[in-house]
């Protein structure tokens, strides 16, 4: 557990100033790095406080690449629910270049293998945000996902596809299936941030800091990696024992 920080702040908006301030500092000291971004709604309050110390020249993110860590496979780019919709809308920054793998793609396994290469060609993610699915999910690492399970065309379950059912406007319009990094593609990443608020996440996040690595809740293999920070609100918090709580900041 050495390598793994775990932050508890007081709710939302705390956690949307601090995961803000980690990717600030970051930015400050390598205005070229390359992130890797999740979709969802808990990075939104980030993504926004983001957008405003950019605004007010607080942050300058003009040499800043991204990278969004999944995508649906069977829509056309820009479709509402999808991740190229998501980052139209809530990544409102002036970056050097924004990527979301292509759900329109045909042979859609091909696609996101040569999505992952490119992030190794452009030197790899510097820091991966990630949020954590009520099922353990990390991107669209669905329980089942290895640890050496690599950037490839997946399965939805039906948990997922009803979360992201109100985006869609239906279940019905939800693809089947998506495209995702890997876990070991994410665990390339130099350094992992992990956001999570609410109670509805706080029994994934205590099986996966806390339960045995284990496929079946992919987030447990974020252990793995040397430098992860798990920034939480409260109620995200609610189930870690004592000994997480006492390592907590
Ligand atoms: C989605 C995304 C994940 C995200 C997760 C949690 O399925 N593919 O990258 O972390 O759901 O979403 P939310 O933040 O809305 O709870």
């Amino acid at each position: 557990m050495q390598s793994m920080r775990i932050e508890i702040v007081t709710d939302e908006e705390a956690l949307a100033t601090r995961a803000a301030d980690i990717v600030c500092d970051l930015v400050a000291a390598n205005p070229k790095a390359v992130l890797g971004l999740p979709t969802g709604a808990t990075p939104v309050g980030a993504y926004f406080e983001l957008k405003l110390r950019s605004d007010s020249g607080r942050a300058d993110f003009s040499g800043v690449t991204a990278f969004a860590i999944d995508e649906f496979s069977g829509a056309r780019r820009g479709d509402a629910g999808t991740n190229s919709a998501f980052f139209r809308q809530h990544l409102r920054l002036p970056l050097r270049a924004i990527h979301v793998p292509n759900p329109a793609a045909e042979n859609a396994d091909e696609h996101i293998r040569a999505y992952a290469a490119a992030i190794r060609r452009a030197g790899g993610l510097e820091l991966c945000l990630l949020g954590i699915g009520a099922n353990g999910h990390i991107a669209f690492n669905e329980p089942g996902a290895g640890r050496d399970s690599r950037a490839r065309l997946v399965i939805l379950t039906q948990e997922t596809r009803e979360q992201h059912a109100p985006a869609f406007s239906s279940i019905a319009r939800v693809p089947a299936r998506g495209v995702t990094l890997g876990i070991a593609d994410l665990l390339e990443a130099r350094a992992l941030l992990v956001l999570a608020s609410g109670a509805q996440k706080a029994g994934a996040v205590g099986r996966a800091i806390e339960g045995e690595a284990t496929d079946n809740v992919p987030a447990s293999w974020l252990r793995e990696h040397g430098d992860v920070t798990w920034l939480l609100d409260e109620a995200a918090a609610s189930a870690l024992g004592e000994r997480a709580r006492l390592a907590a900041t």
